[in-house]
This record gives C-alpha cells, structure tokens and sequence, in this order.
C-alpha cells in the first residue's frame, strides 16, 4: 500500500472536525474521498500536507510516517497539495506562478518541468505573461494544477478542483486528472461534487461529519440509495 490513513482525530480548539478517519490508496490508483461542506475533507488534506498536526492517528507514505514532518518535508517525499480555491497568486504572471512553484529546484529541472506543464495545458502557455487574477477559474484550475505538476510529486492531493466552475470546464479538469494518472501519478481527490468524483475514481469513501460512513468501489457506491438521496440528487 502506497498511502494509509489510520485513525486519525484532527480538532480546532474544541471543534472535532475529524473523529478516527482510516482509509488507503494503493500506487497509481485515483481514489476519492466525497463529502459535504464542512464533513472535514480540507482538514483532511491539510494535515496530510503537513499544514495542521492531528491530535492522534498515523499517516504513512512509503513507509514514512508523515505526522512528525512539516509542509516543505512533506513536499519533498514527493506529495503535492493542489489547495481549495486555488490560492495561485494573483499579481504574478501564469510563468511566475509555475517558477515559485519550483524555486527549490536547479534551473534546467525547473525549465524541463514547465515546458512539460505547457505542453499538458497549452491554454497556460498561451497566457505565459497574463496576471493570475485575470484568468478564467477554470484557467486558475488549470494553474493550479500545472503547479502541482513542476512542483513534482508522485502523489498528488486535490482539495475540490470543481469548486466554482462551469460544468464543461469541470469535465476538462477531470479529464486532465485522468491523463496525469495514466502517466504515473497517484490521486487523492476530496469532492463534493460527487457525480464527477465517483465516475474518475476507482474507489471512494464517504465522509460525513468527520467520520468514514461508506466505502467501497464507485460502481458500488453510485448504485446505493443512500449516495444517491444524499449526494447524487436522488
Ligand atoms: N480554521 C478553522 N477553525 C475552526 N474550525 C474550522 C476551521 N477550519 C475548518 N473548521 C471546521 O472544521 C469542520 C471541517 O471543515 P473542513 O475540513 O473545511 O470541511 P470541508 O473541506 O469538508 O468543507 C467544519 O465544521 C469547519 O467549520
Ligand atoms: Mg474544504
């Protein structure tokens, strides 16, 4: 198992926002976790990403126990964080954006990891020189991905990449995760767009509250009358 995620218990001040979540993700799998607002899938992320300490549980990737490490050494493992709502900086140009996303690299890497980021969103490379702030969000989208990708990792972590977009551009977003898993990349995807998450994933597990309620394979999970009244609309 690439990744696992064992009791964990996440809290703010006395908020228990995550209460004994357990799941894993196997090498190369895409693996959804679908929720509500406020069902604690950021706090999730975050924690992985060595952003916030979990008041108890293990978090384990290669074999590495991640809890005790910082963002930047979480980073370097080869896990990256493609945050809600982007946070792509707004007064930097698309170039800039991806160069800082790289800056801890030698220049012939970085230059190599853009070029390829330009190659898989030609649309960005089009708009090298435009101001972060002016593009569309699905171009955000596409920014923050591009980010992940030269900032490099094995294992990418998406916090609700859906959020905020037109239903085609939605569709591109997806589309381009399924060509970045064919390529090697592990995914972790937290949604609540839950009909697009389930037909990407293999595998999904319902987070309610703070807490595992369902798991299973997608297939499964879209059949069942509970994912269906309450994430799917009926
Ligand atoms: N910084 C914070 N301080 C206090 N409570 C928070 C904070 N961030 C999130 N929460 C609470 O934790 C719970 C889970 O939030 P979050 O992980 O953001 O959910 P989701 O990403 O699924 O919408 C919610 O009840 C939310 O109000
Ligand atoms: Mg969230």
């Amino acid at each position: 198992m690439l990744f696992r995620v064992n009791d964990l218990h996440v809290s703010y001040g006395n908020i228990r926002a995550v209460r004994g979540v357990s799941f894993e993700v196997d090498e190369g799998e895409i693996v959804t976790l679908i929720g509500a607002n406020g069902a604690g899938k950021s706090t999730i992320l975050n924690t992985i990403a060595g952003l916030l300490r979990p008041d108890a549980g293990e978090i384990v990737y290669n074999g590495v126990d991640l809890v005790p490490l910082d963002a930047h050494q979480v980073v370097q493992l080869g896990l990256a964080l493609v945050p809600e709502g982007r946070r792509i900086f707004g007064n930097l140009t698309v170039y800039e954006n991806l160069r800082l996303a790289g800056f801890q690299l030698g220049a012939d890497e970085l230059n190599k990891r853009i070029r390829r980021a330009f190659e898989r969103f030609p649309r960005l490379e089009e708009r090298r020189a435009q101001l972060g702030d002016t593009l569309s969000g699905g171009e955000q989208q596409m920014l923050a991905v591009a980010r992940a990708l030269v900032t490099g990792g094995k294992f990418m972590l998406l916090d609700e990449p859906s959020m905020g977009l037109a239903p085609i551009l939605v569709q591109d977003i997806f589309e381009m995760l399924r060509e970045i898993n064919a390529q090697g990349t592990t995914v972790l995807l937290v949604e609540q767009n839950a009909h697009m998450a389930l037909k990407i994933a293999a595998r999904a597990y319902v987070l309610e509250t703070g807490e595992i309620k369902l798991s299973g394979a997608s297939t499964d999970l879209v059949r069942n009358p509970e994912v269906q009244k309450a994430y799917l609309g009926g």
